[in-house]
């Protein structure tokens, strides 16, 4: 039933609910992006389960978060619970056979996976102001703090680095103020106070190193099958910008790093976004513009791109308009807004002559969908009505235990565990802090050392400065760079590029990667 070209998603019915045929998802069109919408409980977990189950099997890795747990039973065996077999008999599904899944374990919080990181410079400060929900001078100023950091060198990983960075902005307010405008001593405290408060929240773990390599949520097993990373959401979840963000940062990664492949046989990454409304949600139009391009340009890298959510309202036309494989659980239809969804839903499918689309919509059973996926040329099917079918995994969530096995078994085990914190930022404005107040020390030294009693014969009893500069002159608190200084900048500019950080904004922009 599933060849070596698609992934079984169920069977159709027909109007006496007699079995009509297999629904499939033609692989070859599996970066055409998808969606998979309905109501509370109607079974969108189980369809996402199903559909990373066949793309695994096919080879393709998937990054999916779990938003409630659930998710994670797809790296156990399955077993033969009546309804499932009964839903199998239905769908035809013969075979139905039991299998586990090769499942790597991520969590920002790094408490139920591996710890997952980003730099601060690779999230950019367009990320980063939609992070922090910074206004739009707000986020000015933090367009100047990255070109700052590029401009001296300041390597941004962690969030203590940018804390260094705005605290040294704020002590230079006049002068950065008078060379790139609006500037001042508040309005980066403001910025800066906004911080602390991300800080609360948990996401200095996020930030820092080692950061995430793509490479490894791309991974293929032995046998061939696609590994399936599964992010840990439910905390995450009490922070929805942070989870938005990072999976926005991580979609512009992938744009960023994988080659042009145009149309692939099988994708080379399906990645699956639950929650999908928490994307745009108060989301400034610049950012919906931004997802709708890397939607749209990270087709042709050969990364499918699947939005998981309740109401397909919540996601912009734009982006709606490209998603082509389609599977619509029951949405209500009791409140106005209810009603414009689903008839928003109807809509959006090539209509079927044997059933009023919207209708169907309201009455659909558990684990049941209208569905509609690319044919030949990429064309939309006409929507079926459609059982999808169980899954081969189990059902619901694994216990702690099992997850602390799988964990230490995992092919990062040990590569992401520990915080590597090098020097960047933080520490370089710190030892350029230290060595303008030494010689400010030195100097005041020098200047009270003409007063105070020297013991004769000990080198310090002629203590007038002698003409000719022996001693360097104190350091102005700004603007005058000391031979100190520019040696400094010219030794952590060196570093800079030595770690292979192109200055070069990508399309959301972070800082693209030079490898
Ligand atoms: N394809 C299916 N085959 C068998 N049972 C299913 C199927 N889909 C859903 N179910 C049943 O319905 C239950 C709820 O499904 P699921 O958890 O996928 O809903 P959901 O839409 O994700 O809900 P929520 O919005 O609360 O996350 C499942 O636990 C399972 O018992
Ligand atoms: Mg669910």
């Amino acid at each position: 039933m599933a060849d070596d070209k698609s992934i079984f998603i169920g069977a159709s019915r027909k109007l006496d609910d007699s079995y009509q045929r297999a629904e499939q998802l033609l692989l070859q069109y599996g970066n055409r992006h998808g969606l998979i919408t309905g109501a509370t409980g109607t079974g969108k977990t189980v369809s996402l389960q199903i559909l990373a189950e066949g793309f695994s099997n096919a080879g393709v890795p998937v990054f999916c978060a779990d938003i409630k747990g659930d998710l994670s039973g797809i790296a156990m065996m399955g077993t033969a619970q009546d309804f499932l077999v009964k839903r199998a008999e239905q769908v035809k599904l013969d075979p139905y056979d039991f299998q586990e899944f090769p499942v790597i374990f991520w969590d920002l919080f790094g408490e139920q996976g591996h710890p997952i990181r980003a730099t601060i410079s690779e999230m950019g400060p367009l990320l980063l102001s939609r992070l922090m929900n910074l206004s739009e001078a707000q986020e000015g100023i933090m367009n100047i703090a990255f070109r700052i950091a590029d401009e001296e060198g300041l390597l941004l990983l962690d969030l203590k680095d940018l804390q260094a960075l705005l605290a040294n902005i704020a002590e230079r307010a006049d002068e950065i103020g008078s060379r790139y405008g609006n500037v001042t001593k508040p309005s980066v405290g403001a910025i800066q106070r906004t911080l602390l408060v991300l800080e609360q929240q948990g996401a200095a773990n996020f930030f820092g190193e080692p950061a995430l390599h793509i490479a490894d949520i791309m991974r293929t097993t032995r046998d061939g099958r696609g590994a399936i990373s599964v992010l840990a959401a439910d905390k995450l979840m009490m922070n929805p910008r942070l989870y938005a963000t990072f999976l926005l940062w991580l979609m512009s990664e992938l744009f960023e790093e994988l080659p042009e492949v145009g149309d692939p046989e099988r994708p080379k990454l399906v990645f699956f976004f639950d929650e999908a409304h928490l994307l745009f949600e108060d989301a400034p139009k610049v950012l919906v513009d931004r997802v709708e391009q890397v939607v749209r340009l990270i087709r042709s890298k050969g990364v499918g791109v699947y939005f998981v959510t309740q109401n397909p309202l919540d996601i912009p036309e734009t982006v709606l308009a490209q998603l082509g494989n389609r599977v619509q659980h029951a949405l209500r239809a009791y409140t106005p807004r209810e009603q414009k969804a689903v008839r928003t839903a109807a809509d959006t499918f090539r209509p079927n002559p044997d059933f009023d689309c919207a209708t169907a919509i309201t009455q659909l059973g558990t684990g049941e969908a209208l569905v509609s996926t690319l044919e030949t040329k990429g064309v939309p099917s006409m929507v079926q009505r459609t059982l999808v079918r169980p899954p081969s995994s189990r059902l619901g969530p694994i216990t702690p235990v099992e997850r602390r096995q799988l964990i230490a078994e995992s092919p990062v085990s040990g590569q992401y565990d520990q915080t590597v914190d090098r020097e960047s930022a933080f520490e370089m404005l710190q030892k350029k802090a230290k060595e303008a107040q030494d010689a400010e020390e030195q100097a005041q030294q020098a200047d009270s050392g003409r007063s105070r009693w020297t013991i004769p014969g000990f080198g310090n009893d002629d203590p007038a400065p002698q003409s000719g500069g022996r001693r360097a002159p104190a350091p102005r608190p700004s603007n005058r760079q000391t031979v100190a200084e520019a040696a400094i900048k010219s030794v952590v500019r060196s570093v800079g590029s030595s770690v292979g950080r192109a200055i070069v904004r990508g399309i959301l922009g972070s800082l693209a990667r030079g490898r």
